[in-house]
């Protein structure tokens, strides 16, 4: 299976991105145990698929050296000149504190150590309390780095518009913002797209399968549990869907999107990924993998293989016009982390 040109996205002039990247927070063991072995043989079938695009962070666990190791193995089986080939988005996450220059370089240092690479494709930065305005000292000193030619690229996640704009303001070069986005938390159509469609940033999201509850296996079942919710993941989108409406109405949400991807042959899951696909700034995806436990490849492919239209979105449009105003109950994006 390859996967269509309609795939690829040109994230940067020097990369060139899948538009659904396979999301590593699931490696980190708060999603079930993760065997490294069978691990990196399933990396192998996500790239040769198509799914070329990595999202991790320094805190997933073993993922940076689950993308070390899959460099390796990868440069022994096709050529190390052939390693542009896959793209491996980190983050740093820091603990409040002093931001000086050693601090970030250490940090990026470890990053670089553990991927085995000699520069970072893209750096995602965090930051917890925006009072503390230490992420701007931060940000410069990544800024340098990126000059140095440690980092390819700088990107932000779960910055809200206003604090996206005073980076900007401050000319830190900023290429993207990853934010929570899927069908049930539509935040980021609020203010953040309009603002990064201006200035030429591109949102990567991730909640947009809710944790897997976006698919048939939730369509007519009864209210989860906590005991059923086995992923981390699975319990914090269960969070917003109860903030969103509850169970009741994403079960009205499901069933409509059934309906829409019965007429295009697809799966739900496709649905959804496709609707954030087509928003404005979206420029990938995060699809969360439990990389040698479950995988969903050939499902996931078929998002590429169809278009919503006028009438599908119509369809969701009285379902979705009884949820709640998560930008006044919860704030902007990422606003739930603070
Ligand atoms: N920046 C941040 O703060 C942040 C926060 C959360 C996540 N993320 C990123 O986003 C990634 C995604 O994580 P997420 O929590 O948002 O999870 P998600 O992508 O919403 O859900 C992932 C789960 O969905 C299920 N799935 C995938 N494809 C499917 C399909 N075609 N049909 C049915 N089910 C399907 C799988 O469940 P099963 O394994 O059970 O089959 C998979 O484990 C993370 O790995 C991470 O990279 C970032």
């Amino acid at each position: 299976m390859t996967l269509p040109e309609a795939s690829r996205f040109p994230f940067t002039a020097d990369l060139s991105i899948c538009r659904i990247l396979n999301g590593m927070w699931q490696v980190s063991g708060a999603h079930g145990a993760i065997d490294p072995g069978r691990a990196v043989a399933a990396m192998d079938a996500y790239h040769d698929a198509g799914f070329t695009t990595w999202d991790l962070a320094d805190h997933y666990g073993p993922a940076e050296d689950l993308i070390g190791n899959f460099r390796r193995r990868f440069a022994a089986r096709h050529g190390a000149e052939r390693l542009g080939e896959i793209q491996a988005f980190t983050k740093w996450v820091p603990h409040p504190g002093a931001m000086t220059r050693r601090v970030i370089e250490d940090a990026i240092e470890v990053s670089l150590r553990h991927m085995g690479v000699d520069r970072l494709d893209l750096l995602q930065f965090h930051w917890w309390d925006y009072r503390d305005q230490r992420y701007l000292d931060a940000l410069r000193h990544l800024a340098d780095l990126q000059t140095d030619g440690k980092i390819r690229h700088l990107a932000l996640t779960n910055f809200d518009t206003e604090r996206l704009a005073v980076i900007t303001g401050h000319g830190i070069p900023i290429v993207s913002n990853q934010v929570q986005y899927s069908l049930v938390d539509r935040r980021p159509a609020a203010k953040m797209a309009a603002f990064c469609a201006e200035h030429g940033i591109t949102l990567l999201t991730y909640g947009t399968l809710l944790g897997g509850l976006l698919s048939e296996k939730y369509l007519g079942r009864p209210e989860p549990g906590r005991a059923e919710l086995t992923t981390a993941s699975l319990q914090k989108y269960k969070q917003m869907i109860d903030a969103w409406g509850g169970w009741a109405l994403f079960q009205e949400l499901l069933a409509s999107l059934k309906l829409v991807a019965d007429k295009h042959g697809v799966r739900i899951a496709n649905v959804g990924v496709r609707y954030v696909l087509d928003r404005p700034a979206v420029a990938g995806v995060i699809v969360g993998a439990r990389l040698g436990v479950s995988q969903h490849i050939a499902d996931n492919a078929r998002t590429f293989d169809f278009a919503l239209d006028a009438d599908d979105l119509a369809a969701l449009d009285p379902t979705l016009a009884k949820s709640r105003d998560l930008m006044r109950l919860i704030g902007d994006c990422g606003d739930e982390y603070r």
